[in-house]
């Protein structure tokens, strides 16, 4: 089948012993999806090969997306113009709108509603240069609807290009019906929802809100280790607003990430990196919720961690499918270097999904899954903000998108 030759890379970011750095002046050889070598300019023959001249502009891994609710029905502008009038997230949430919203939204949509209504923003994330991206139910919150959801999904793994890593969300919020009988709900979590999920192998991992007003760690636990028990790995939304103890909880049960920590504690920061677990920081929906308080990334960082981010794109907190934007935010906001930024959304992202041997790098063996940017330097990308700096993707092999004027 295909050999590709990347030849004239100007600058090439690419895993090395743990960490992102630059190299120059490199060509790419691909066969059958995979990256067979890295070379000096010049190296490999073109004979046989399908060549790609990048013209001495960047190449990066493809952008892995590791903190996504993308299977929603319906969207929510009037939340935005009500929170610029000054209303607080979690006051529209009680007040029936917030996730509970899409929750009726979703629940009046059929499968194949929710694929036709999901492709589209797959294919933006592809032409934004995203090539994995974690994505999460959590809009269904009933056993029917939370496996239409990942059905759903894993359809839409099938018939498009993105490779979709399915996580199951049925503790995003306890629905109405169970508002006033909490034990109901995550009994019913725990004895359906879990194993139901398992059975039909709709996900990898399982994940929980785990806030104020929302999960409480205790009840958590008590999902979580439900969740790991069932062999789901496990995520958590911990710390977004209030430090409850999402982190601590997370390191306990080793959970692969801990996401958003906004207001995560020097001690939650000390055992997440005791426990090596990755924290996934969500920027843009800082921004986008408008608030000026963000996550400590830089403690972080000086911890130890190694923080990815993601763009939780959902249709209430952050409605974008472009990593790019939310690279810029990460710059100015976090306070993250861009060649940190690109770390966050390549190896530390791959590293949020357990899948750091195949994605988030470009060494020999891992996935031909490769953007070639319009821009000679990865500065560029935070930097040119607002458009798409994309100019080819390549997901295992196939040249799947050209920007064209
Ligand atoms: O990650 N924080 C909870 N869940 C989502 C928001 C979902 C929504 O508002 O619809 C988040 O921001
Ligand atoms: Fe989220």
């Amino acid at each position: 089948m295909n050999k590709i030759l990347i030849k004239n890379i100007g600058e090439l970011l690419t895993g090395r012993n743990g960490s992102l750095e630059i190299l120059h002046n490199k060509e790419i050889l691909i066969r059958e999806g995979m990256i067979e070598s890295v070379g000096k300019r010049g190296e490999f023959s073109e004979e046989g090969c399908e060549v790609i001249d990048a013209g001495n502009s960047l190449v990066t891994p493809g952008l892995v997306d590791p903190h996504t609710h993308l299977v929603f029905f319906g969207t929510r502008e009037d939340e935005f113009e009500m929170r610029i009038q000054g209303k607080g997230y979690m006051e529209i949430a009680a007040a029936g709108g917030g996730i509970r919203k899409s929750v009726k939204m979703l629940r009046e949509a059929s499968e194949d509603d929710l694929v036709e209504h999901s492709l589209p923003y797959l294919e933006s994330m592809l032409r934004h240069g995203t090539t994995t991206v974690e994505v999460k139910s959590g809009y269904g919150l009933s056993l029917k609807d939370e496996l239409k959801s990942l059905r759903a999904l894993k359809r839409l793994n099938e018939m498009q290009k993105v490779d979709l890593v399915p996580t199951f969300l049925g503790a995003h919020e306890f629905p109405d019906e169970y508002r006033n009988d909490r034990e109901k709900y995550i009994d019913l979590i725990i004895n359906e929802m879990i194993p139901a999920v398992v059975e039909e192998g709709l996900a990898e991992f399982c994940d929980i809100f785990t806030e104020e007003g929302v999960f409480t760690v205790s009840e958590s636990e008590k999902i979580l280790t439900a969740a790991s028990d069932a062999g789901l790995g496990l995520k958590l939304h911990a710390e977004e607003f209030e430090p409850i103890g999402g982190a601590e909880l997370a390191a306990k049960l080793n959970a692969v990430s801990a996401d958003h920590l906004v207001a995560v504690s020097d001690e939650g920061i000390r055992s997440l990196k005791e426990a090596g677990v990755t924290p996934v920081l969500l920027p843009g929906t800082t921004f986008f919720l408008g608030s000026d308080v963000y996550a400590p990334a830089r403690k972080m960082i000086d911890a130890g961690l190694r923080p990815a981010i993601a763009t939780d794109f959902n249709p209430g907190s952050s409605m974008t499918e472009s990593l790019q934007i939310i690279l810029t935010i990460a710059c100015l906001k976090l306070k993250l270097t861009p060649l940190e930024a690109f770390e966050a959304v390549t190896l530390n992202a791959a590293k949020a999904l357990n899948r750091s041997d195949s994605i988030g790098s470009l060494d020999i063996g891992m996935k031909a899954d490769i953007v070639i940017w319009n821009a000679d330097n990865h500065k560029q990308i935070p930097y040119h903000y607002g458009v798409n700096n994309v100019r080819t993707v390549i997901k295992g092999g196939d040249v799947v998108f050209s920007f064209s004027g």
